[in-house]
Formats: C-alpha cells, structure tokens, sequence
C-alpha cells in the first residue's frame, strides 16, 4: 500500500515542490527515509514515529519506506516531518486524503507529543505555491500569518497531528485563515538623532546624501570624534520599505528564521552591524547547505562595518563581487545558490593605527610603514567601490562646548530624503530599479546628463584624481541624488562640484 502527498524544500530563497511517498509492505519491522536527507530529515524517523503514536494512531508494525523527490535536490531542516507522518498515515486509510488536500501541501515539524513547531522559510514556499497554482497549505499555527501575506491560498494552520486526521477525515474542522489586512508600519523613535551630535556638519550632509540613494559611504577620522556615533544616527534617516521591499526582506528572514514572532512583514530597513571578528562565512553567507549572511540580511538596508581595516582584508575582498552585482553566488558540490544583496555600505576607519594621522594639532605616532600596512588592509577596488570619502575631524573645543542644536528636526531632513526617493523610484521604477545607486552606466549616462559647464568640470576632476571608470560613473550618481534632495531635474554646476569633494581618497598619504 502507498500514498504520495506534496511538501515544498528551500534551496536558497526558491522553492520547490518535493513528493513524499510512503510505502508499507510486508517484512519485518522497519522505517526508512530515503531521497539524499540530511541529519535532521533522517531525525525525523523518531519523531514521526512518537508522534503518530503520542497521537493515538497506529505507526506500522511491518516495513516502512519514505521517499522524498526528486532525489537529487538537497533536502534540509525538519519541516518534512509532517508530510512524512501525513503519508504514512495516508497508506494505512487512517487518513483519508480529498481530492482537494491530495493537491495541499503540508509543512511542519513535529514534536514528540504530535505537536506542531514552526518551520524557516514559509513565505518563500508560499510565494512560489502561489505561482505555481497550487491552492492549498497546511502548516505550524505560528506560521499562518506568514504565509497569510500571499494572496489566494487556502491556509490551514494546525496545531497538532490529531488535529490535522480528525480534519482531513471530515470530522472536526480547522477553521482557514481570514484574509488578513497587511500589517501597519510602526515607526520606531531612533535612539541617536542627527541634531543631538555635535559639529560635523560636512559629514552629517554625506550621511543624508547616503539614505537619499542608497550611496556607499566611509567616515575616517581620529578616535572619538563621532564615526560610530554618526553612523547609528543613520537608522533614523532611513525610509520605511516598501512593501515589494518588505517582502523581499522578510523572505530572508523567513529562510533565516529571523522573523519576529507576530511579526510577518518587516518594514524597517535592515541595519546589521557585524563585528570585525565575524568569519567569511557569517558575513557574506555560505555553508554545507547554504544560508544567508549578513551582506543579505542587510539588502535593501545597511552594513555597517565600523572600524574597516581591522576586518580581516580576505573578508573584505570578499565583499567586492556582491558590491557590484547586488547579489551573491555561493557554490557548493550540492548546489549553487544566490542570494540577493543590495546593500549600502557604510564603513568607518582611522588614518592610521594611532589615529591622529590627519589631525592638525596633534602628533601621529605611527611609523611610516605602519601606517602603510594599516592601510594596505583597504584594497584600491574596494575603496574605489565606495562613492562617497568623508573625513571626520575631532572637534574644535568650540564646537564642542556649545549647546547641542536641535535646529534641524529629523522628521525634516527624513521627509526631505523620502522626496528624493520618490523621484528616483518615478525615474527608475519602470526598469524595476527604485535609488539612484542601482543605475548602471548607460543608465547613469541617460539621466546624469551635465551642461557644459559641468563636462569642462568633471574633465579636470578626472585628469586631476585619475578617476577609475567606476569613480566617474558613481560621481555622477551622487550628483543626481544631491540634484534630487533638491527637486531640481537638472544637475547644476554646485551638484557636480560637492559631489566631487566626496571621491578623494582621503586615506591616502600621498
Ligand atoms: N560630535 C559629537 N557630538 C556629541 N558627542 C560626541 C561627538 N563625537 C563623539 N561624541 C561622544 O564620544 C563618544 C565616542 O564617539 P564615537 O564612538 O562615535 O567615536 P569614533 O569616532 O567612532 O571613535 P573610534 O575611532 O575610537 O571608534 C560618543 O559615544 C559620544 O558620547
Ligand atoms: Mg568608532
């Protein structure tokens, strides 16, 4: 006797539907998982097993055999569970499948006592049910409002086994999720504002210039003089996602397990801040079976690298690729998965060891050839890579004395970088690009386009600081969003020309 129900395995953030069939013949008592499982699928023997009979149904006294296909895709994480105890119920007649719920699919993992726990990664599955046709999905309580996000299926959130067999034999029902409203977006108060950080006014302007495109930005200065401080004031400039954004996102943090309980759909913009000892692995993603790192736990947000050259450079390196492309490839025997990374990179440095290289008044003490190798640790790609350089010079005693000023609301400078958003998205929404960062170079060429006298400029910028390429293209990027902050179709001389401040190298010595 044998039955086959339908399940769905995640490989990377796509789906795909698995078959799980149950076999139960005569021979000696035995249970067999079989269709490449990994150590927690073949896990799941014991806890179907004590769960089917926690449940007070019968577990098959004769041979028992699983087969989860295709064989050759990766199968991880216990979300099998359910469907394997589903099927195997299903060959004895104990459960009694409808037309229906021979088409659902059914995800969970399963405890002893036959309850159920929730599973990583149900948004992605139920996007991609939901484009494939099918209809209708059973899974863990918790995750319902998860995959209640994805219009036109039919779930059913289950509690527990029994649950489930007293359902789908027609006697008791689950009660299908209602159409639920999408989640409002609850701005959170950010713990650091702009206005409550003293002076550095130059560096205040390329941190709204930054959230208003998306432009990556590194701060260097002497210790102590506001790099992390103005870096954390940035959560509050940043927009709310949208909600194609929120969706991408909270995708991630599905597949991650990240998501807040109760929380579905998340619309802050990412901010990840990992410290400099965080391996390879953990930042740019990777694994036997593959998992986001925080490159992509920070798309459509922020990384923010403090304290760059102490990273370890083979790390850094790592990161050029997803810089350029906006995603990552991690390739493994088993698979290749990508995973998006759109993210803007926001990095602090000092000068040098000591930190006082570039302060006026006070002595660096570092030799010349420490200072070389501090700075060796920033490869010329991966500085090239950053639009926008900004120094961060200690405080003039003035400066620091006075009061702190709290003339430039936030909620102002925040509706000023929303504005500026909403001309990049009408400029750029019809090729599925939302900030001015995202624009390639024909792109950037299409709309960046300079008067006269903005060409004599950027042709004796470009002689002067031997810009790459890359650098030309991203200066003329950063005009467009200063020109956007400030409505004007046109970039100006003034645009070209602050933008131009940004792209000096200014940890270079020479
Ligand atoms: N511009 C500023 N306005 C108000 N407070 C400041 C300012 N700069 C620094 N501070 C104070 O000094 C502390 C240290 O600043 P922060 O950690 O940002 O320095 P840093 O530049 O990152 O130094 P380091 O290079 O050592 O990491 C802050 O927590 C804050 O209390
Ligand atoms: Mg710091």
């Amino acid at each position: 006797m044998s039955s086959r129900i339908f399940s769905a395995a995640n490989i990377g953030l796509n789906s795909h539907l698995i078959e799980v069939e149950a076999d139960v013949s005569a021979g000696l008592p035995n249970f067999l998982i079989v269709g490449l499982p990994d150590a927690a699928v073949s896990e799941a023997k014991e806890r179907v097993r004590s769960a089917i009979k926690n449940a007070d149904l019968l577990f098959p006294r004769t041979k028992t055999t699983v087969n989860l296909a295709p064989a050759d895709l990766k199968k991880i994480g216990p979300s099998f569970d359910l469907p394997i105890a589903v099927a195997i119920l299903t060959t004895r007649k104990q459960i009694k499948l409808t037309e229906a719920d021979q088409r659902a699919l059914f995800i969970g993992e399963l405890s002893l006592d036959g309850s159920l726990r929730p599973v990583n990664g149900i948004l992605s599955i139920a996007e991609s049910m939901a484009k494939q046709g099918l209809k209708r999905i059973y899974l863990p309580q918790e995750n319902a409002t998860e995959a209640g996000l994805i219009n036109n299926l039919e779930i059913f959130p289950v509690n527990n086994l029994r649950q489930l067999v007293e359902h789908l034999n027609g006697h008791e029902q689950i009660n299908k999720l209602q159409p639920q409203p999408l989640p409002p977006f609850l701005p959170t108060e950010p713990r650091i504002l702009l206005s409550q950080i003293k002076g550095q006014e130059q560096v205040k302007r390329a941190l709204i210039i930054a959230a208003a495109g998306y432009h990556n930005l590194l701060m260097s200065g002497p210790p102590g003089s506001g790099k992390t401080l103005l870096a954390k004031a940035l959560t509050g400039l940043l927009p709310p996602l949208s909600l194609e954004e929120a969706l991408e996102v909270s995708k991630i943090y599905s597949l991650s397990g990240l998501l807040p309980k109760n929380q579905p759909l998340l619309y802050a913009r990412p901010f990840r801040s990992p410290h400099h000892t965080a391996s390879g692995i953990a930042l740019v993603g990777g694994g036997a079976f593959p998992k986001p790192g925080e490159i992509t736990l920070a798309h459509r947000g922020i990384l923010f690298l403090d304290e760059l050259p102490e990273f370890p450079r083979q790390v850094l390196e790592s990161l050029r690729q997803p810089l350029e492309d906006g995603l990552v490839t991690i390739s493994r025997t088993a698979t290749t998965v990508q995973f998006p990374a759109k993210f803007t990179l926001i990095a602090t440095a000092n000068p040098c060891p000591c930190g006082f290289l570039t302060d006026a008044d006070r002595q660096c003490t570092c030799s010349l050839g420490q200072i070389r190798n501090y700075q060796k640790k920033l490869s010329g790609p991966l500085l090239d890579r950053i639009d926008l350089h900004v120094e961060v010079p200690r405080l003039k005693t003035e400066e620091l004395l006075a009061n702190i000023s709290e003339s430039t609301g936030n909620q102002e400078i925040l509706i000023k970088i929303q504005t500026a958003q909403k001309i990049q998205i009408a400029r750029l929404g019809e090729r599925g690009l939302f900030y001015n960062s995202e624009m390639d170079h024909r792109l950037t060429e299409q709309f960046c386009r300079l008067d006269e006298a903005g060409q004599q400029l950027i042709k004796q910028a470009l002689v002067k600081y031997q810009l790459s390429a890359r650098g030309y293209y991203k200066i003329l990027k950063i005009s467009r969003t200063i020109a956007d902050l400030e409505a004007s179709e046109t970039i100006k001389l003034q645009h070209l020309a602050e933008a131009l401040q940004y792209r000096q190298n200014i940890l270079s010595t020479e």
